[in-house]
């Protein structure tokens, strides 16, 4: 294996005093031929001076909109245990408003006009001040987005060129790394075990990378620290400082796609604090570190998503990143999407506003929906001890966090099992063949558990140390967030049906 030594990366100051890397290289084709949207430059100018006559935009008026108002019912924030009051229909309620012609937290004329790419100011400050409050990350910039898969999508555009390899744990959301395919980025496995991603490995593709062989060095690494999709592992923080020091001394950018952040269970949170300070301070003190957090070079990109903290339909999310891929990410939502919804950014301003939940009530709702998963997950835990790991036939590890549980099936103990003489690298066992058979089982008994091979990305590089991934893919990806109904009915289909196949 050749070592090769990492690269010297030039740094300047920033406006706020910082030492950074120059990350303009990161940057793609198409990022450093886009020119801004004029007609947005222009807008966003007339912004600036309170009172200027605009005529020179193409908007509705205002007075046309066929709304005048819009109201929210929302649970009252007031409850104890506001998620159980919720959905046990014993809590109160909250109605929160947007008015287009009556003071609120943000006017109905505002979020119905067209806007900037990066969202309205007002929801981006209440967005940054929550980030403020939890990561404290130095000198970054807020843009709204339509949820992780649109931030996603729009980054790997940003940062990817046709023929550029990026890093991933070796079992991935694929419908995001899919999505990088088109725009001819080739992935590249990090090895995981039980705790996520290993910075060994990291570190071992990164400095045996042979650029005349392999083309250009990975300059990006797509990482779900949270309750990853689809394994459930939740980076350590030693693990998250190890990967941040990698990206350092290689010079990488880390997407930090983290929509099950807020998501964590067995969570510390301290009474005196909640009674002293509030939830977000809390909350902030259990919640793990980010990469955003420990990033002084800028070389984060972190997504955060309503997604499944709020709804999925919300689609709404949020992008923090430095200011200077803040503003490329910016001018192709301004060229594109255009902005977030009005509808939305509406009812986040006036639920995280005064007259709504607030910055603190939102974070105690999530430590309240922490509480409901939690109780979930230990549910899904215990059935799943009695109704599947009993057999010996299957076992998981216990989540902290998220949605997911990750099953792995005891294959080699299936009488079908077989080690195949392979020397070109492929697989060495029938795994993947035995798997998809079950999956089919499974289905015809009612029953649908997403297969790992659904997640696998294969090492296309041949430089795998640990064989072929079809040998691996022995695993499925189960949620637990459904009723206590579905997981009960579901895991007693799957204690049954994976009995049969192993003894029938
Ligand atoms: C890891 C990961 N990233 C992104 C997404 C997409 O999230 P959003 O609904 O915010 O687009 C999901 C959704 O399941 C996910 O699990």
């Amino acid at each position: 294996m050749v070592f090769i030594p990492s690269p010297t990366v030039e740094r300047h100051v920033t406006e706020a005093g910082l030492k950074r890397p120059d990350l303009s290289r990161h940057l793609s084709r198409e990022a450093r031929a886009r020119l801004p949207n004029p007609i947005k430059s222009i807008w966003k100018v007339a912004q600036v001076k309170p009172g200027t006559i605009n005529m020179g935009n193409g908007d509705p008026h205002h007075t046309l909109y066929p709304i005048s108002e819009m109201n929210f019912v929302v649970p009252s924030i007031d409850d104890a245990d506001p998620v159980q009051a919720w959905r046990t229909g014993t809590g109160g309620q909250q109605v929160i408003s947007s008015f287009k012609d009556e003071p609120c937290a943000l006017s109905l004329r505002t979020a119905f006009a067209y806007g900037a790419g990066a969202g309205l100011q007002h929801v981006r400050d209440a967005l940054a001040d929550l980030n403020n409050r939890i990561h404290s990350p130095p000198n970054h910039s807020v843009s709204l987005s339509l949820g992780n898969a649109d931030a996603l999508t729009k980054c790997f555009r940003l940062l990817g060129d046709p023929g550029d390899s990026f890093l991933c744990e070796e079992f991935t959301f694929s419908a995001m790394t899919n999505a990088a395919l088109p725009l001819g980025i080739d992935w590249v496995p990090i090895r995981m075990d039980e705790g996520g991603l290993m910075p060994a490995d990291m570190e071992r593709i990164l400095s045996s990378w042979d650029e005349a062989t392999q083309g250009k060095r990975p300059h990006v690494l797509y990482t779900i620290p949270c309750s990853q999709n689809p394994t459930g592992s939740t980076l350590s923080l030693e693990r998250r400082e190890q990967i941040y020091q990698i990206a350092r001394e290689w010079d990488i950018v880390i997407l930090e796609d983290d929509p099950y952040f807020f998501l964590q269970y067995d969570l510390d949170v301290n009474s005196a604090t909640v009674a002293q300070h509030g939830f977000t301070r809390a909350m902030a003190d259990a919640l793990p570190r980010s990469f955003l957090s420990m990033d002084y070079d800028g070389r984060v990109m972190r997504l955060d998503s309503f997604s499944k903290i709020l709804a999925p339909g919300m689609r709404l999310g949020w992008v923090t990143s430095n200011h200077f891929f803040a503003e490329k990410l910016d001018m192709l939502t301004d060229s594109s999407s255009q902005h977030p919804h009005g509808l939305g950014q509406a009812f986040v301003a006036e639920l995280l506003g005064k007259d709504g939940w607030g910055a603190d009530g939102f974070m105690k709702w999530v430590s309240s929906l922490c509480s409901e998963y939690e109780r979930r997950r230990n549910l899904f835990m215990d059935v799943f001890r009695r109704e599947v790991a009993k057999t010996g036939f299957a076992s998981a590890e216990v989540p902290q966090s998220g949605m997911f549980v990750w099953i792995k099936i005891n294959l080699e103990h299936h009488v079908r099992y077989r080690r195949i003489e392979n020397s070109s690298g492929g697989p060495c066992t029938n795994t993947a063949e035995l798997m998809d058979e079950l999956f089919r089982k499974l289905l015809d008994c009612g029953l649908v558990m997403m297969p790992a091979s659904t997640f696998a990305i294969a090492d296309r590089t041949g430089r795998s140390t640990e064989g072929h991934i079809a040998d691996r893919v022995n695993y499925f990806r189960a949620t637990f967030v459904g009723t206590d109904e579905t997981i009960c009915n579901g895991l007693s289909i799957f204690g049954r049906t994976i009995e049969d196949w192993y003894c029938f």
